[in-house]
């Protein structure tokens, strides 16, 4: 089924053909004049053009009206019949008009905390992000594959396993205290090191003891991440977490691959790729013999491409590691893993700022904690879905390439572009439709007025909002949709008698398709629906 600014666009790009004998695009925008407004004639600066394409277009069986203003704009009004028969349609259709697309593997990289680190609220960006850009991906019919890097290896974790059995105590909600602890100890007990140390090795060599031990601290990070992801309603299960431990048997594989593809260097006894186009090395395998970061990456893009078939691979990282990434990325490509069609792509996003602009900090000075965030949001709203969903609003309805202000006071408002505001709309839609009673479904639109006239158009975006949220991750689209969605219903509700008027069966639909509109719209975003609030 197609979507109205489709429909509208494939008219006016045949006819700019017809006219001009090439192609222009229509530039199809919502207006404030008109529904919608074509500026494609500008750029051809005759405003002739515009004249012709609008005759050659014949858009009476769609528009009520049709006008050339200005330089060339072409204003359109969609007739009030066009839009009760697409409403009925979309209605009708359990996935309200959104097409299903050509599937394809699709890998979501996200969340990816450090175990025994400081999780900040990079992490929780990634995680929000990354699961609504799951959500959309699977909603198209897309089969896609979470994969949670945890950062769970290195030789920090020989010091922490040795804190761990010497009795350091672990806060599973406050995971870097310990880490503290551990350091702490590391730099002011000669001891304590040596034995750290000793352990380091242990772990790498296998030693059954101390991976049995490593195992089980790694476990209460892991029931502490799962926590934390059950309060957020994020989609991560523990069968999605490949963390950089699972990929430490196949590191000594990987580099033998690349160097006998020639594309490593020794570089001061590192072994290093050069990438084309990247003025530094990434370091495979560092001089003391030890893999990195890098190392583990890579191996994860083979496994990704190779073993699990990945076509799509979405990185939800931070704008900090573009360049490893695109270097990762690169290595992969010369190595032959990443062969199109299959590609890459880094979704990054900027850093979370406190209200005074710099990076968030808690009142003590250091950065703050997931866990304190979380539980502020929840002791500040009325209930918890009300709170997650303020959180991820706030974080999903900025271009996720800025920075945001976490602004709690802002974020949980019933007003402006805010979760509540959204979630509120639905409620609203929800209350009316129980006064109604009689179960729905509603299938019968009698668009009567402006103010339903504009809520009409406005519903019958969904589609092609949620299919370019598909293909960009601009997931801001997405939420500026529901927002302006919401805005349309809260005139129209406070404008239209829905109960008491002539058009009350017509309103009613319109409230039904809106609360089902809105709903998934949030559930997309991964944002719950409350009934009440
Ligand atoms: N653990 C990393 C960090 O905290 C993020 C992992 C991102 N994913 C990846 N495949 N590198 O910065």
């Amino acid at each position: 089924m197609a979507d109205i600014g489709t429909l509208l666009r494939d008219r006016l790009a045949a006819a700019f053909e017809t006219v001009t004998g090439s192609t222009v695009d229509p530039v199809l925008r919502r207006s404030q004049r008109a529904d919608f407004q074509a500026n494609g004639a500008l750029a051809l600066k005759d405003r002739s053009v515009a004249a012709e394409v609008v005759a050659a277009a014949g858009l009476g069986d769609l528009c009520s009206r049709v006008e050339v203003a200005g330089p060339g704009y072409i204003n359109l009004t969609v007739a009030d019949e066009t839009l009760n028969r697409m409403l009925a349609a979309t209605a009708a259709d359990e996935r309200l008009g959104v097409s299903t697309v050509e599937p394809e593997t699709v890998l979501v990289d996200y969340s990816g905390p450090n175990v025994a680190k400081e999780m900040h609220v990079g992490h929780l960006r990634s995680t929000v992000i990354g699961d609504a850009a799951a959500r959309v991906l699977e909603f198209l019919g897309h089969r896609v594959i979470r994969q949670n890097h945890i950062g769970d290896w290195g030789t920090n974790f020989g010091m922490l396993v040795e804190h761990h059995v010497e009795g350091g105590v672990i806060d599973e909600r406050n995971l870097s205290a310990f880490y503290a602890g551990a350091r702490e100890r590391f730099t002011e007990d000669d001891g304590f090191r040596d034995r750290a140390r000793r352990r380091a090795v242990a772990l790498q060599d296998g030693d059954p003891e101390t991976v049995a031990l490593w195992r089980s601290f790694v476990g209460i990070s892991r029931r502490y991440l799962t926590g934390v992801y059950d309060q957020l309603g994020v989609r991560l299960r523990d069968e999605d977490i490949a963390g950089e431990s699972d990929y430490v048997g196949a590191l000594d594989g990987i580099v033998a691959e690349l160097q006998a593809k020639g594309l490593l260097h020794d570089s001061d006894g590192a072994l290093c790729a050069f990438p084309e186009g990247f003025n530094g090395p990434l370091i495979v395998r560092k001089s003391d013999g030890g893999y990195g970061y890098a190392a583990t990456d890579l191996a994860a893009l083979k496994y990704r491409c190779r073993t699990l078939g990945a076509t799509r691979l979405l990185y939800v990282v931070g704008a900090p590691q573009r360049q490893h990434l695109e270097m990762v990325f690169a290595v992969g490509r010369a190595a032959g893993w990443l062969v199109p069609p299959a590609r890459a792509q880094h979704v990054s996003f900027g850093s979370v700022l406190g209200l005074d602009g710099r990076m968030l900090r808690s009142r003590t000075g250091r950065a703050v904690q997931l866990a304190e965030l979380l539980d502020e949001a929840i002791s500040r709203a009325r209930a918890p879905e009300i709170a997650m969903g303020a959180l991820k609003y706030a974080d999903l309805s900025t271009d996720r390439n800025k920075d945001y202000v976490y602004d709690p006071q802002r974020m949980l408002a019933f007003t402006g572009d805010t979760g509540p505001y959204v979630q509120y709309a639905n409620v609203r839609a929800r209350s009316i439709l129980a006064k109604a009673g009689g179960d729905g479904p509603r299938r019968e639109f009698a668009v009567a007025g402006p103010v339903d006239h504009a809520l009409a158009v406005e519903l019958l975006g969904f589609p092609g909002v949620v299919a370019q949220a598909g293909e960009t991750l601009e997931l801001h689209r997405l939420a500026g949709y529901l927002h302006d969605l919401a805005a349309a219903f809260t005139t129209f509700f406070e404008r239209a008698p829905v109960l008491r008027g002539q058009e009350r069966e017509g309103r009613l639909a319109l409230c039904e398709l809106t609360s089902r509109t809105l709903r998934t719209g949030l559930d997309l975003l991964g944002i719950q629906a409350p009934d009440r609030m």
